[in-house]
């Protein structure tokens, strides 16, 4: 007798150390058995997952998709979550609150709610969703925690979304007084992950779609140097810079549209290009929004 329980035992762990380990696709997962009986639990929950900002202006951006996202899912619990220490740092300092996702993840469990969607609102699936995907749902193998984690996908995860991003911002977000031969220049953020080759795809089909449109990245490749240099060979004489990152916060700011020699824009002005900054973060755009809210759909369509 209780050789036969202590063996079921063993199989049911032999079976959820496979599916933990092995990141099994989510429908191999959805069909896999509750590891311990359904509770009168709550949920399912949603919990939005950004790097953050301190960047006041930003923020709206992030109140734009939680509205999208609370009119897609009504009645579903949202919550926030920032990556980024030193944001929850600063906002801290500020009196503003915000959980980690391993914090925001151990409040659900306690609340009760058994399942829990993860949305990823990185642009890329990076450093950042890498461990995102690896801490969360750890949650899931917890005695009396929560069934069922989902993650879903950030914004560039496949050829169609790299061109429906791309041809949404060619479309919304570059300003319609673009005249033909003014570039357009993309500030993506870059990675030492192995993701990062995602911004010279990115670049290759900017260019197969409009070829004045640049991609250059703050921390990888393709570098602003490599697209400057295109710029002056094809003797481009005005570039808008548009930030391709959810928020305009610091980087774009700063980095691309600041003030100091080493900004790109200083750096393009002294290369005779006249640059325009578009202060705008691509999640104030609906239809990108959208293209996060359709790897969440994806992701609560697995939480049965
Ligand atoms: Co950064």
């Amino acid at each position: 007798m209780i050789g036969k329980q202590f063996a079921r035992i063993v199989v049911c762990l032999a079976l959820f150390a496979l599916i933990g380990a092995t990141g099994l696709s989510p429908e191999v997962r959805a069909h896999a058995p509750a590891h311990h009986p359904a509770k009168d639990g709550k949920g399912p929950a949603i919990l939005l997952v950004t790097f953050g900002t301190s960047v006041e202006s930003a923020k709206a951006a992030f109140a734009a998709i939680e509205k999208r996202v609370r009119a897609a899912f009504p009645k579903t619990e949202v919550r926030w979550a920032y990556t980024s220490k030193m944001i929850r740092k600063k906002l801290e300092g500020e009196g503003i609150k915000i959980d980690s996702p391993e914090v925001a993840m151990a409040r659900l469990m306690d609340e009760g709610y058994t399942k829990v969607a993860v949305q990823s609102l990185h642009m890329i699936p990076g450093a950042e969703f890498h461990e995102l995907h690896v801490n969360t749902r750890l949650f899931a193998q917890m005695i009396d925690g929560i069934d069922q984690v989902m993650v879903a996908l950030p914004l560039l995860v496949s050829n169609e979304t790299l061109e429906k991003a791309l041809k949404e911002v060619l479309t919304k977000v570059v300003p319609k007084e673009r005249k033909a031969g003014e570039a357009v220049v993309l500030m993506g953020h870059g990675t030492h992950h192995p993701s990062d080759a995602i911004y010279s795809a990115l670049m290759y089909k900017a260019q197969k779609m409009d070829a004045n449109m640049y991609v250059g990245t703050v921390e990888g490749s393709p570098s602003f140097d490599e697209i400057k240099e295109q710029m002056v060979a094809r003797k481009i004489k005005k570039a808008y810079l548009i930030p391709f990152m959810t928020v305009a916060g610091d980087h774009a700011m700063n980095d691309m549209a600041g003030d100091e020699p080493d900004s790109w824009k200083s750096q393009l002005t002294k290369a005779g290009i006249e640059a325009v900054p578009v202060m705008k973060g691509l999640a104030e755009f609906d239809s990108i929004v959208d293209m996060y809210i359709e790897h969440l759909k994806v992701a609560m369509a697995h939480l049965k």
